[in-house]
């Protein structure tokens, strides 16, 4: 980037090679803003409120960032092949003394697109993601990790140790998370904020769910322990449903009264829970 730069500042001898990189620049900057669109396409769906505000984010910067990286790798190869050695050239490359009115200009440019991100999508994505712990009537379920398994209760419903996750489309979920012994991260990549469950500490997450979907027809809508946690960290997985509220209701009274009448802590199996929904 300094050799184009300490040549122009002469005016004249290096035009050129400013108008090859700007050429260049532009040309590359349109490819790979006509390739990120696939490649965004690739990521897989977001299904909560809180995702689609993260993805957002995500595919802005990876927007910006194209024209940013293409300028940098641009000038570098184009500088590097340019200015290189010939045969016989012995001895230092010139100064680079001049020129600095372009150093201070992408110095410029590239610091105020850095303040721009802190507050767009960094600050404003934070607050619309924040809105959620002011949901009126959030539906609170308590999330146990334990070496390698998650157990979910719903406190309001009665319903204790659930293996699966069955979740209200539209309602937005206090998850309660702890660990019961070592460090563990609660994460469902399609509602894609996660949050680690910490043996000794109780930690907050609100998402909501606002697409029916479950992990048998989408694979990234489970529960997957996102922390090297042992052995069976792989494999430290769980079913999730994302069920319309109706759905939901109907679900936590069979719960609720199978968990009532089994009184002192004893749960209902797991194959009666799973045929109880069906998404
Ligand atoms: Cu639990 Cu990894």
């Amino acid at each position: 980037m300094s050799a184009p730069a300490g040549g122009a500042g002469g005016g004249g001898g290096h035009r050129r090679d400013l108008w090859i990189v700007a050429a260049w620049w532009a040309g590359v900057t349109v490819l790979g803003e006509i390739l990120v669109g696939p490649l965004l396409r690739l990521y897989p769906e977001a299904a909560s409120r809180e995702g689609v505000v993260s993805d957002d984010a995500i595919f802005y910067l990876l927007r910006l960032v194209v024209p940013v990286v293409a300028l940098v790798v641009i000038l570098l190869v184009y500088s590097m092949v340019r200015f290189r050695a010939r045969a016989g050239e012995v001895g230092d490359a010139p100064a680079q003394a001049r020129g600095g009115r372009w150093a201070f200009a992408w110095l410029g440019v590239s610091a105020a697109l850095t303040v721009s991100v802190i507050f767009y999508p960094g600050v404003t994505g934070l607050l619309e993601i924040w809105k959620s712990k002011t949901a009126v009537n959030p539906l609170t379920v308590e999330v146990v990790a334990q070496q390698w398994e998650w157990r979910f209760s719903y406190p309001e419903l009665g319903i204790e140790n659930a293996e699966t996750l069955v979740l209200p489309k539209g309602r937005t979920v206090d998850f309660v998370i702890t660990s019961r012994d070592v460090i563990h991260s609660f994460w469902v990549p399609s509602l894609r904020i996660k949050k680690d469950a910490i043996p000794g500490e109780t930690r907050h997450l609100f998402l909501t769910p606002d697409r029916l979907t479950s992990t048998e027809e989408d694979p990234m809508t489970r529960v997957q322990c996102a922390e090297l946690c042992g052995i069976g960290h792989a494999r430290m997985r769980a079913d999730v449903r994302v069920v319309a509220p109706a759905d939901f209701e109907a679900w936590a009274a069979e719960q609720g009264g199978t968990t009532a009448s089994a009184a002192e802590g004893s749960l209902p199996s797991t194959p009666a829970r799973a045929q109880a929904v069906t998404p």
